[in-house]
């Protein structure tokens, strides 16, 4: 016998099991809205009056299992009513789904995100299938949200709150084989005998394993220890008034049993407004990502273009980096210097971090290595789909470079150039077919950027610019669409906010004031630190092309006359060993022995033990951040803020959404705040 509601489907068998599926009509993903919630709650009312011996929740969805709350209803939130009817009605259903007197079980297949992974846990029995799109996930905290609808109630209770802590904290997503390990799931099995395995454990439902000792005593004795330990790890990261679902998220679990009704301030949090609008903003950097995404699109009458071979010309600090990363990919790259002397630093670099990330999986690390070829006669260029080219900036030798390739390459592979400086239209000027010319422009350093942006010099067509963003979707970044102007956008509105920052060292402020406004305003990391890192020789270069500083700031030129040039050199602003600032603290402590070190952790616990424990204290609250440090970053930011909005005025970006999204995924800008122009708005700022 089958019931059909608009959302749901509930079929029961011989064996009195009934089988509900999730396929939420007209969408591809399952998400869950508030009709999807009411209609959940019709069913279980449905089974009450004959209830089943076993419940088994699965998904009509190819793609996956759930894919979260609805968050386009999250984004309409308007008040704190709205957002606190929001809180209760997953809420209140997951406590009645947990309650109920047959086992439930969760057969999880492919994504599982936030309100599903909710779902699941209110389960009896959780199965996952094991195949590489089952990931498990609580990824609320990134929308500067809480997993309000039982997560926080019931996951320490099956995994210990240590690792329920580290999920909900950072968001991470967990395999099918991880889950089952960490005891998140019950079972994990292959998709082949997924119904026969959610059958018999729906008629035998095993006993939940026990927690090991140690996390036990963390997650009940001593749970005021471990969310004292948390929240001072949560400090080192984000500051409260500028992130507080984090610390949201601690205090719930440890204080009201992950009661999110009983927390006070949390649905203001979510509703936004006096309180801080970072969940606002959060959720709009979501959208905004989307909207990135949606450049990598095929557009009707340009087709899809599927890339399967790469060559990169030029084994430098970039090429190396994009050659590596096309490879993890999944893509086959030829990789091209001017002889294979200069191509092996790379393929070092790459076969180590293949090695890192496949620590454990000897036929991955063999396989991306095999796709990695170097070749110093540029044979490749022949077959492949796309040809990157990253060699020295320099204009003649780019132009004689791809006045060569244009006549070797296949008709409708993508020619592109990953210049930060240079005119799409000057190095164009010796090809055949100079149209064909794309900026494809990384930054540095490849893996962990994800924006990459996609430069249309005047006359580029409009077929290369779409293939080229698809392409960048296909290695997983995000294409920002860009003209081709002075530093695009990215470093165009870095470049006056590290001058700005040099100005204020010339006027006598220390550096690392500075550095700490930026960070106090959210920035990842201060300007000077990040001048030490792209090297103060490229910031004298970019800042004579792209600011109309008549002079290079003092401080500057005399640490690139002396030969200091950040981070490569070991001194800039700051001095640096092994890619990281020394510091005074950190030199001393390197001095101490290994007892010394052991001693220093032992004691630091024993503080904790006692504030935790005996006196019951919350952490220390971090210093507020004085009226001066706010003084110095609103001036820091006020030209990249400018600089952003004349961007858009010139239409070098689209619009004022993609300016914010390109300068918060090039450059970091702190995300709470919803992008530079987003910024501007909600604080007034005149941008004249
Ligand atoms: P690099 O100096 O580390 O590497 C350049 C490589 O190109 C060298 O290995 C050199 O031997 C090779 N090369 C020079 N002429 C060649 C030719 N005719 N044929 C084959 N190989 C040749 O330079 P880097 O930093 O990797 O920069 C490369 C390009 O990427 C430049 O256009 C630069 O503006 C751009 N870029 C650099 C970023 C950075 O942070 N370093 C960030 C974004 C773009």
């Amino acid at each position: 016998m089958t019931t059909h509601w608009q959302h749901w489907q509930l079929e029961r068998d011989h064996e009195q099991l009934a089988w509900l599926t999730f396929n939420k009509a007209g969408e591809s993903t399952n998400t869950l809205s508030k009709a999807v919630m009411e209609e959940l709650s019709s069913v279980l009312d449905t089974l009450d009056q004959s209830p089943p011996k076993g419940l088994i929740i699965r998904s009509g969805k190819s793609a996956g299992f759930i894919a979260g709350a609805d968050i386009g209803e999250f984004s309409a939130l308007s008040n704190t009513d709205e957002a606190g009817a929001l809180i209760r009605r997953g809420w209140e259903l997951y406590n009645r789904l947990a309650k109920v007197p047959y086992t439930s079980v969760a057969l999880v297949r492919g994504h599982c995100m936030g309100g599903g992974t909710e779902l699941a846990l209110a389960c009896r029995v959780i199965v996952v299938v094991d195949q590489p799109s089952t990931k498990m996930a609580l990824p609320e905290v990134l929308l500067g949200i809480i997993p309000g609808w039982g997560g926080m109630a019931r996951l320490p209770h099956r995994v210990g709150a240590p690792a329920a802590l580290d999920m909900m904290l950072t968001g991470k997503g967990i395999n099918a084989k991880k889950a089952y390990a960490m005891g998140l799931a019950d079972a994990c099995v292959p998709p082949r005998v997924m119904d026969a395995a959610a059958r018999m454990l729906a008629l035998t439902p095993p006993s939940r394993k026990k927690l090991p000792f140690l996390t036990h005593c963390l997650t009940y004795p001593l749970k005021k220890l471990t969310a004292y330990q948390a929240k001072m790890q949560v400090a080192k990261r984000a500051r409260f008034e500028h992130y507080p679902a984090p610390y949201a998220i601690i205090d719930c679990w440890a204080k009201h049993q992950g009661d999110p009704t009983a927390r006070p301030g949390l649905v203001e949090m979510i509703a936004g407004g006096k309180s801080g609008n970072t969940a606002r903003h959060l959720v709009r950097v979501f959208h905004l990502q989307d909207q990135l995404k949606q450049a990598g699109k095929p557009i009707e009458g340009m087709g899809t273009f599927e890339a399967k071979r790469v060559h990169v010309v030029g084994a430098g600090v970039m090429g190396g980096d994009i050659a590596a990363w096309c490879a993890l990919s999944g893509m086959t790259v030829t990789l091209q210097d001017q002889d294979i002397n200069r191509i092996a630093p790379a393929i070092t670099r790459a076969l180590t971090h293949f090695h890192r990330k496949y620590s454990r999986d000897a036929l991955a690390r063999r396989d991306v290595a095999d796709r990695l070829i170097p070749d110093p006669t540029g044979s490749g260029i022949g077959q492949a789909d796309v040809i990157i080219e990253a060699i020295v900036e320099d204009l003649p030798a780019k132009q004689a470079l791809f006045a060569d390739i244009s006549r070797r390459a296949k008709p409708n592979a993508i020619l592109a150039s990953n210049t930060s400086s240079l005119k799409v239209e000057a190095i164009r000027s010796g090809m055949s077919e100079p149209e064909r010319l794309v900026g494809i422009h990384f930054f540095n350093p490849v893996r962990k950027m994800p924006l990459v942006e996609i430069v249309a010099g005047e006359g580029t067509s409009a077929i290369a610019v779409n293939h080229a963003a698809q392409f960048v979707r296909a290695i997983d970044r995000l294409p920002l669409l860009v003209k081709s102007a002075p530093g695009f956008l990215v470093n165009a509105v870095l470049a006056p906010y590290m001058l700005e920052a040099m100005r204020m060292v010339d006027e006598g402020m220390a550096i690392a004031d500075v550095d700490a406004a930026a960070v106090g305003f959210g920035m990842p990391m201060g300007p000077m630190e990040l001048i030490d890192t792209v090297g103060l020789d490229v910031a004298l270069a970019a800042g004579a092309q792209l600011t109309s500083a008549p002079t290079a700031p003092a401080c500057l030129q005399a640490r690139v006359d002396r030969g200091e040039l950040g981070c490569k050199s070991g001194q800039g602003f700051y001095t640096w060993r092994d890619g990281k600032i020394v510091s005074t603290a950190k030199t001393s402590l390197g001095a101490q022995n290994k007892m010394a070190q052991a001693l220093t952790s032992t004691h630091a616990l024993m503080i904790d033990v006692i504030n935790a424990l005996l006196l019951q204290r919350d952490p220390p609250a971090q210093p507020p951040i004085s009226a001066h440090s706010q003084a110095l970053a609103k001036r820091l930011l006020h030209p990249l803020i400018a600089r952003t909005q004349a961007l858009v005025d010139l239409g070098i970006v689209a619009s004022a959404d993609l300016a914010d999204a390109g300068v918060i995924f090039g450059t970091g800008f702190a995300p709470f705040r919803g992008g530079p122009l987003c910024y501007a708005k909600s604080e007034n700022l005149n941008l004249a």
